[in-house]
């Protein structure tokens, strides 16, 4: 597959099947930004790439924003090169400081072989590209609406994945 990447999206099982095909793209140590508004559908993403990582028929259920924890880790079993696959899903819509950041393992995913994914990972301003073990993809979510009433069934998500 070629990047950047564009999709559509109209419903949240759509996104997931989106996140489902972009994990076949993604390997042990890479790094995942997701950008988008509250709501926009960044949680739902990282349910289907654990969906496809930790072959879970529904991952709706296990896959919750960590938005108190900083941190969630999903132990996936063996890949398809038999390695062990993690993944660390970070969300810092409540980051306040650096002591938490530290704190929340974030460096320690970065640079390990972990899959780490970050919601507003933009809200950290500093530059920790250095760390990432291997590739960094960026995902941007953005609420679209399709005509000017803008009422919830008439929002869909344009989806689009880069590599920085
Ligand atoms: N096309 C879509 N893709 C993803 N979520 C959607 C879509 N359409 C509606 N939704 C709804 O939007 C919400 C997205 O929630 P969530 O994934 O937690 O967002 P975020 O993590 O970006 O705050 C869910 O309630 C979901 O059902
Ligand atoms: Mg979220």
């Amino acid at each position: 597959m070629n990047l950047p990447l564009k999709y559509l999206s109209n419903l949240p099982a759509e996104t997931e099947q989106i996140a489902e095909e972009f994990g076949s793209m993604v390997s042990c140590g890479d790094f995942i930004l997701l950008k988008g508004r509250l709501g926009a559908g960044k949680t739902k993403f990282v349910s289907g790439m654990v969906k496809y990582f930790c072959h879970a028929n529904d991952s709706g259920n296990i896959v919750t924003s960590p938005t108190f924890s900083l941190m969630n880790r999903y132990f996936c079993g063996r890949d398809k090169s038999n390695k062990e696959t993690i993944i660390d899903h970070f969300d810092f819509y409540r980051l306040k400081n650096v002591y938490d950041l530290e704190n929340s393992g974030f460096f320690d995913s970065l640079s390990s072989d972990s899959i780490t994914i970050a919601e507003w990972g933009d809200k950290i301003d500093f530059d920790y590209t250095n760390i990432i073990k291997n590739y960094y993809f960026e995902v941007s979510i953005t609420v679209k609406d399709a005509d000017s009433k803008f009422t919830e069934e008439n929002l869909y998500r344009e989806i689009i994945i880069e590599k920085k």
